[in-house]
């Protein structure tokens, strides 16, 4: 929905593009309809009566029927909104009031208050990590209960630790170390890090779930990982992915019992020229069928 406020030259037939249009919903509609607009030389007021724009489909992993990755289409339109110099976003806003006719509209919009500073705030979110009244005290990592390390395992960690001065910044490097080390990263060797590094252990455990080359649970001592992006789905990725199923007797996300393979499945690598694509380990191979796939499994059997 969109209503203007023209100015008189306008409402009295000029076609000189000038006056405000104002847009209600941050959705996808009314971001492509302000960058549309905002583009036309209007000066947009976009209201969204959410903290942020985006609306449902930035909640959507894929959209229907294309099964394109919903984010891919969001997200540039979000920048844009958040950058054009035509576009005044009023995000935790509402309309109250609309007045006039078309050519003058007047509308009353409720800003709700964000207790922040708009002009300073970064977006980092460390506000809510530390909010007093949402989340309960900040535990010290000292009082994290003992951990059961053996002396070897305690041994590589810490000598994984002496690499890197500092704390949250060089958390990183410290996980992809100890998860090359070990294939997984173990909780009492998180607990140890956090005790180590004085990092909270919350924010841990957040960079260790967000990045997908990070497991909390033991993997094999090769990784395979199936592509199931679109380009490598309409070639037959998920064949592979079944005759691999097979082979192995496991499911997407399952180790073997010898603990030789880990199968699992990730939404575009990088190489659609390649597709279907699969990684085992570091090695890529691509233009493969089934039968190539599993065949591969040779040359990594122990
Ligand atoms: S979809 Fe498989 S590599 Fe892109």
């Amino acid at each position: 929905m969109a209503e203007e406020n023209d100015s008189k030259e306008t409402a009295e037939g000029s076609d000189k593009k000038v006056g405000a249009v104002m847009v209600v919903g941050g959705g996808i509609g009314g971001m492509q309809a302000s960058l549309d607009l905002a583009d036309s030389g209007y000066k947009v007021y976009l209201v969204e009566r959410g903290p942020s724009i985006g609306g449902v489909m930035a909640q959507l992993d894929k959209t229907f029927p294309t099964n394109d990755c919903a984010m891919c289409t969001l997200a540039p339109r979000m920048v844009d909104c958040g950058s054009h110099f035509n576009i005044e976003k009023l995000a935790y806003s509402e309309v109250e009031e609309v007045e006039g006719a078309a050519g003058r509209f007047v509308v009353r919009v409720r800003r709700k208050a964000r207790y922040i500073d708009e002009d300073k705030c970064t977006g980092c979110g460390e506000c809510v990590e530390n909010c007093l009244v949402r989340n309960l005290a900040y535990l010290e990592p000292a009082l994290l209960p003992e951990i059961d390390l053996d002396v070897s395992m305690r041994g590589k960690v810490d000598e994984i630790l002496d690499r890197y001065d500092g704390g949250q910044e060089v958390l990183v490097p410290i996980l992809q170390d100890i998860s090359e080390e070990f294939n997984w990263l173990p909780a009492d060797v998180l607990v140890r890090i956090s005790q180590a590094k004085r990092i909270p252990i919350e924010h841990i455990v957040r960079i260790a779930t967000f990045y997908k080359s990070f497991s909390l649970v033991p993997r094999g001592k090769h990784i395979i990982t199936v592509c199931l992006g679109t380009a490598c789905h309409v070639k037959g990725a998920g064949r592979i992915l079944d005759r691999f199923e097979r082979e192995l007797d496991i499911k997407v996300g399952e180790t073997t019992p010898d603990m030789q393979f880990t199968l699992q499945g990730v939404r575009c690598i990088g190489c659609c020229g390649l597709s279907p694509v699969i990684t085992i380990g570091d090695d890529l191979y691509g233009k493969l069928n089934a039968a190539d796939a599993v065949a591969l499994l040779d040359r990594y059997k122990d």
